[in-house]
């Protein structure tokens, strides 16, 4: 990966954290490149990592071996369209971290067919702690594969998925999941200060939790039904939090949250991915 030239299609926090992570990994400056309308957004991009910006999306992709497409996905079928050209006759990998458009919508918008991976990241990816998942077309190398997924080990967990129908779950769990968990911090901070710590002891002990709680289901061998379970003593204080957790029926509530998550996704591809 360290010889391959990467240009990226957009400088926002996906395109930042992804570059941020490859020049950690030893990518060097001068085989990135991205674009954006932007001149802040260049400016921040080139102040930070010392890489080549410009805002003509046709000029970063002239010698770029993989082009990462990192614009909003109302916006794909434009920047698509406007690279279309620039990428006639060639083998050039294009990786799209779009949320909701199909690898058959790029294909039809650069009316040529073309190695492309989809890849759904996540923002933790802005501290090489991201978790993402790929897929592939048929037009791409096992190479271009390789790279697409040194690309994302960079900056967290990768996985390949078997169907690209897979990318709306994928959305649905570790895409939106950040924010879930924020939004249980959120409630045990407030309830926690509800019980008489103050803000800074309640976000402290909350945030360290979550970490230690994540920590350990990453590198214990049991299922986080039994670490649950190894925490849980008959008749104490956590059995009692969870008697009225189960009640409330948060799985299901979870499990509703998710499929409307995979609904929208769903939608958001329908709705964008029209030429
Ligand atoms: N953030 C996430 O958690 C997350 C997770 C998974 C997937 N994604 C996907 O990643 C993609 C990027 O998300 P993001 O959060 O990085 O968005 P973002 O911060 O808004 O970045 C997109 C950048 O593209 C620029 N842009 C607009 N029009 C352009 C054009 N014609 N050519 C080139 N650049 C253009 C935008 O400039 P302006 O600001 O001037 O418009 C902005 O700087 C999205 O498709 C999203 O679905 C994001």
């Amino acid at each position: 990966m360290e010889n391959t030239n990467i240009a990226f299609i957009g400088c926002g926090n996906m395109a930042r954290s992804l570059i941020g992570g490859l020049i950690a990994n030893g990518v060097k400056p001068d085989k990135l490149s991205a674009s954006d309308p932007d001149q802040a957004q260049r400016q921040a991009l080139f102040e930070q990592f010392g890489i080549d910006t410009n805002a003509d999306n046709n000029v970063v992709i002239k010698s770029a071996d993989v082009i990462v497409l990192a614009v909003k996905p109302q916006l794909m079928h434009d920047v698509v369209c406007e690279i279309a050209k620039s990428l006639i006759d060639s083998s050039r990998l294009i990786i799209s971290i779009a949320a909701g458009i199909k690898l058959d919508s790029i294909n039809q918008w650069l009316e040529q067919p073309a190695a492309i991976i989809r890849v759904m990241p996540n923002t933790p990816a802005l501290i090489q702690a991201g978790a993402a998942a790929l897929y592939a077309n048929e037009h791409t190398s096992e190479t271009q594969k390789n790279i697409a997924e040194a690309m994302m080990r960079s900056v967290g967990t990768a996985i390949w998925l078997d169907s690209e129908d897979q990318m709306d779950s994928v959305t649905a769990l570790s895409g939106s999941g950040p924010a879930y968990f924020f939004y249980v911090m959120e409630a045990m901070e407030k309830a926690a200060e509800g019980l008489g710590l103050n803000q800074e002891q309640a976000r402290l002990l909350t945030i360290e939790t979550a970490v230690g709680a994540a920590k350990m289901a990453l590198l214990s061998s049991s299922d986080p039904e039994t670490l649950r379970q190894q925490v849980t003593s008959p008749g104490g204080t956590t059995e009692q939090a969870l008697n009225i957790l189960m009640q409330g029926k948060l799985d299901e509530l979870i499990e509703k949250a998710m499929a409307a998550a995979k609904q929208r996704s769903v939608e958001l591809s329908e709705e964008f991915g029209k030429s």
